[in-house]
This record gives C-alpha cells, sequence and structure tokens, in this order.
C-alpha cells in the first residue's frame, strides 16, 4: 500500500455543499465547504460583522447568534447544520431606524463599554425573554449569563438592560421580532 503523500490534495478539499436558509428574514442560497462554520459564513460570505470572534471555542459568546429564536453560538455550529433554518443576527434585529427594545434598554442604562460582546449580550437577552417570559429577575440573568463575557462592564449595567428591554419587549412585543 502506497503511503499517504501529501500531495494527496483529496484529504485538504472537503465537498462543497449547496445551503438554502434565512438570514435576518432574507432568503440565502450559498455553496459552502462542509467545513464552514457558521460564524465564518455570517462574516466571510455574507458580511455580517456585527456576529463578533472573541474566543473560537464557544466559550465567551461575542459570536451569539438566533436560530429559530433560540441562541447558539455561532463559532460552534457548522453552516450546513441551520440549512432551512432562520438566523437572525444583530443585523436584524432592529426595525429600520427603530432600536429593539432590548438594544433600546442597553444604550439606556449604558449595558456596554467597548460593545464587542454587545450583539451577543443582547441575542442571548431575547433568547431569555423567550425561555423566561419578560419577568426576568437578577438571579435569573446572572445564571443566564454564564456563556457570555464581558471584559469591560462588570455586568451591572447589562443585568439592568436586561430585566429592563425583557419588560420593554413585553409592552411592544413586534418589533423587531417577525
Ligand atoms: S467566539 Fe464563539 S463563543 Fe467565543
Ligand atoms: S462592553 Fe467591552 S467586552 Fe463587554
Amino acid at each position: 500500500m502506497q503511503p499517504t503523500s501529501f500531495e494527496d490534495t483529496s484529504l485538504v478539499h472537503a465537498p462543497a455543499h449547496p445551503l438554502a436558509l434565512s438570514v435576518n428574514g432574507a432568503a440565502v442560497s450559498v455553496t459552502v465547504d462542509v467545513r464552514t462554520l457558521l460564524v465564518q459564513l455570517l462574516r466571510d460570505e455574507l458580511r455580517l460583522t456585527g456576529t463578533h470572534v472573541g474566543c473560537d471555542t464557544s466559550q465567551c459568546g461575542a459570536c451569539t447568534v438566533l436560530v429559530d429564536g433560540e441562541a447558539v453560538k455561532a463559532c460552534a455550529v457548522l453552516a450546513v447544520q441551520v440549512e432551512g433554518r432562520e438566523v437572525r443576527t444583530i443585523e436584524g434585529v432592529a426595525a429600520g431606524e427603530t432600536l429593539h427594545p432590548m438594544q433600546e434598554a442597553f444604550r439606556e442604562h449604558h449595558g456596554l463599554q467597548c460593545g464587542f460582546c454587545t450583539p451577543g449580550m443582547i441575542l442571548a437577552a431575547m433568547d431569555m425573554v423567550r425561555r423566561h417570559g419578560p419577568l426576568l429577575d437578577e438571579g435569573t440573568v446572572r445564571a443566564e449569563l454564564e456563556g457570555n463575557l464581558c471584559r469591560c462592564t462588570g455586568y451591572h449595567n447589562i443585568v439592568k438592560a436586561i430585566i429592563a428591554g425583557a419588560r420593554a419587549m413585553d409592552a411592544a412585543p413586534a418589533v423587531g421580532l417577525d
């Protein structure tokens, strides 16, 4: 049996895969290398760079997006796993010029400093409301934020913003949640 040659490109070129999904309400059809991560598809192919990469090892939560409303870390999901699904990134949260109530709450309560973690925080918060309802308490929010790291704020204002944003979403449930 012949030893494997480093020139054997069959080992380094994975097959391309056609992929159809919805991103921020728009139909997307692309062809991807089957090894492409969802975060790579969003940032590198679709230029949706509001989805950040902080750790690349599914710890920081900066890459959090919604898939069918559920928060997922886009660095830990293959693009082909979201075939036929609805993906929402931070770019698809506001309604035109009108901020989503959770975005507005982060602005109002100073829930960010550098802003690197903020897209992931906001999308994680939206999923929190989906699962726990609008009357979030501080303990729930802090426990839920275990997977989202912030280097700047000390979390206090993030927690305040999420509690306020959840109540505001209840008052305006249709904004940015089509
Ligand atoms: S970049 Fe995905 S969790 Fe940190
Ligand atoms: S605001 Fe800077 S990392 Fe959170």
